[in-house]
């Protein structure tokens, strides 16, 4: 089977149980309200992986780190919020049986839909259930944001991978998480798209926008100088249009082993270690780890819960 066509049946299965589940929505199940609960004591570092333009490598960037993060001690959680496309799930190698909707109309538990990956990486799908938010009832969002903390307190670092581009959904999620990544390529529809999305969470920002830093990874790159270009050309205006900040974190290189491991659906920090790839990776998460997230900001966002309740409100 080649990569596309198990594309394709991942996403046939993945139509298919999200049809199931519209006719389940459709009844209209309710959830009964939890039982009040004392806010979890540890709270995961909410890592958003992010793109103006898709196909940039945002799973392939999020997988790894996560791999990378879980080497060096750290629990992951990843949680695909890339609604429909089937992404991670293609990366790993497994169909997750439960998503989020089976949380908020089912009465799952959030353990039941993580499903474990490679070196024991968790992975939680959306599913359909955020597109939905505009169907629910409030008590079904308050319930999906008491189960999200709970996902918070399971981990040290929550990785989400965002669709691409400027939906309310991605927009909400990068202004809840305390840290946001930018996956650009040299392209330039990827420099523009990148800076389109910048000046977006600018604007929706608010008072927020002067503490707020996005940290660019330049991917597909084929030196060193054209990362630190790239990184160049997006700051010049980023200076002197917006308020945000923004910081280099990183290159990836082009590495023939990136797509290489997606048909083997092994991730390349696993496949291939030692690769410029797998390395530039490992570099990235060492410096993410040597830097950690201002309190200011970790008291100020308060993480995926946080974003679903933003989400709900601007959709009533
Ligand atoms: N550094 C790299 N070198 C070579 N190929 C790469 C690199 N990074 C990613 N790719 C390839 O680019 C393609 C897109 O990557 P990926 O799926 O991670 O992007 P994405 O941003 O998540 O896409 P989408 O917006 O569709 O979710 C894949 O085929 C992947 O193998
Ligand atoms: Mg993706």
């Amino acid at each position: 089977m080649d990569q596309a066509e198990r594309l394709r049946n991942l996403v046939q299965q993945s139509n298919a149980r999200n049809g199931l589940q519209q006719e389940r929505d459709d009844k209209k199940s309710m959830t009964p309200l939890p039982a009040a609960r004392t806010v979890p004591a540890k709270r995961a570092r909410v890592i958003t992986v992010t793109s103006g333009k898709g196909g940039v490598g945002k799973s392939s960037v999020s997988i790894n780190l996560a791999i990378q993060l879980k080497k060096r001690g750290k629990d992951v959680i990843i949680f695909d919020a890339d609604f429909g496309l089937a992404n991670i799930e293609v990366m790993f190698g497994a169909v997750p049986k439960y998503n989020l909707s089976d949380v908020i109309f089912h009465g799952k538990d959030i353990r039941d839909v993580i499903v474990k990956g490679p070196s024991d990486i968790g992975f939680i799908s959306g599913g359909s259930g955020i597109n939905g938010l505009g169907n629910m009832t409030r008590e079904q969002v308050m319930y999906l944001v008491e189960k999200l903390k709970e996902l918070e307190s399971m981990t040290d670092v929550l990785i989400i991978d965002t669709g691409a581009g400027i939906s309310d959904s991605v927009i909400e999620f990068v202004l809840s998480s305390e840290e946001v990544l930018l996956v650009t390529t040299p392209e330039p529809t990827s420099i523009t798209d990148s800076y389109a999305l910048l000046k977006t969470l600018n604007n929706r920002a608010g008072d927020m926008r002067e503490n707020m830093v996005v940290k660019l990874i330049a991917n597909r790159v084929s030196s060193r100088e054209e990362a630190q270009n790239l990184f160049n050309k997006l700051q010049v205006v980023v200076q002197r249009f917006l308020k945000l900040k923004l910081d280099f974190l990183g290159m990836v290189p082009w590495d023939t082993n990136m797509s290489k491991s997606i048909m083997q659906q092994k991730p390349i920090s696993i496949a291939y270690p030692e690769s410029d790839g797998a390395r530039a990776l490992s570099n990235i998460a060492e410096r993410l780890l040597g830097s950690v997230p201002a309190q200011d900001d970790i008291v100020e966002k308060r993480g995926l819960a946080a974003a679903i309740m933003k989400m709900f409100h601007s959709k009533k």
